[in-house]
């Protein structure tokens, strides 16, 4: 079967389990986990199993649902349950601290909780089923909707750069950064695809080009110290990147290395888009500089994915997980409800004003 067939995410009501694609075993070996302990979807997020801000948005839905359902079938009353809810909202939000998407998930299921308030248990557990799903498929319609607005901004047969994995993978089906190039495809579009590996791990290599491969795109794998000639070579027409979390002035964290990518696009005239599911744009949060960067094991950068450590035993390593890429480097942020143009700081309060007359 073809990776593209298996759901990145998804919700077994039967097994209640949460349903994810081992993504540490990819390319080499699809291996399917069903999970049914929040500590065991915890480890699944924090060891980056399901990774992908909007995927873990999703997973952290359907893990608190799940825990919830287990909370409810021992708990007499709203206080008791609640309680217990809230603890273990909290702890699933510690897995990963800069994907926004994880606690916008979390907050959203919180808001069920307590709108049912005055109902029976089990029907507080009906509702939350409810959003879980309803996350997920939200994903999918979104995404899509980003694909479509970032169709706009290029061409049949143009060259395309992204960075790390922000595809089917990192998401529940069209990804964000990839979701122009599914969409183009639907319609008949070629691009030339150029995915980054990403180093530490390897997202680009293991991920993107393994999903764009699987699904018939003419992909490229280049290291990351390889977009520079890329671009200068006249090879790309456009960037896409994902995104963890936008601050409201519209700078934007994301995979270590795309705040490079982004000044390399700069230097070459190359125009930089970010996709950015409205849930992925935190307004509370004023600049990247209050977003809170992951900082990740040193083995990632010398031991793992080499058959022997390949740095002096202990030399000092830094591995932050995520960049910002300031927002004077972003040509446009493709949202679900358009394209947001600098100066960010208006043109983001546009799109939730868009969202909330809907
Ligand atoms: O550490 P990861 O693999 O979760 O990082 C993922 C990224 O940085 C993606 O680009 C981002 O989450 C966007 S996903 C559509």
């Amino acid at each position: 079967m073809n990776i593209m067939d298996y759901d990145t995410v998804a919700l077994d009501d039967q097994k209640d389990a949460l349903v994810i694609i081992d993504q540490t075993r990819l390319p080499y070996s699809i291996e399917i986990l069903e999970l049914t302990e929040l500590k065991e979807i915890w480890d699944a997020i924090y060891l980056l199993k399901v990774r992908g801000a909007p995927a873990i948005g999703v997973a952290a839905a359907i893990g608190i649902y799940l825990e919830a359902k287990k909370i409810a079938a021992v708990s007499d009353c709203f206080a008791d349950f609640y309680d217990k809810f809230k603890l273990a909202k909290k702890y699933l939000d510690s897995a990963r601290p800069t994907a926004v998407n994880l606690s916008w998930a979390l907050n959203r299921m919180e808001q069920v909780v307590l709108a049912n308030k005055g109902k029976m248990l089990v029907e507080i557990i009906q509702h939350l089923h409810a959003e879980a799903v309803e996350i997920r498929e939200e994903d999918i319609r979104v995404c899509r909707a980003i694909g479509e607005y970032g169709l706009t901004l290029i061409k049949d047969g143009d060259g395309l750069l992204t960075h790390c994995n922000a595809g089917k993978l990192a998401a529940v089906k069209y990804g964000t950064a990839t979701a122009p190039m599914y969409v183009g495809q639907e319609k008949g579009y070629n691009f030339k695809i150029f995915a980054d590996e990403t180093r530490p791990l390897l997202q680009g290599a293991r991920l993107t080009s393994f999903e764009l491969q699987s699904s018939g795109f003419d992909v490229t794998l280049i290291c990351d110290n390889m977009a520079g000639m890329v671009m200068r070579n006249g090879w790309v027409n456009a960037v896409f990147v994902g995104c963890d979390r936008v601050a409201a002035n519209g700078d934007v964290a994301n995979k270590i290395g795309t705040s490079m990518v982004a000044a390399l696009a700069k230097r070459y005239d190359i125009p930089f888009y970010v996709c950015a599911p409205t849930a992925t744009i935190d307004m509370a949060t004023a600049t990247g500089n209050d977003i809170v960067i992951e900082e990740r094991k040193p083995s990632e950068v010398t031991d793992m994915w080499y058959e022997k450590p390949m740095a002096p035993a202990g030399v000092k390593v830094f591995n932050p997980a995520f960049d910002v890429t300031d927002n004077e480097l972003i040509s446009g942020i493709v949202t679900e409800f358009g394209i947001a143009k600098a100066p960010y700081i208006d043109s983001l309060k546009e799109i939730f004003a868009r969202k909330a007359g809907q």
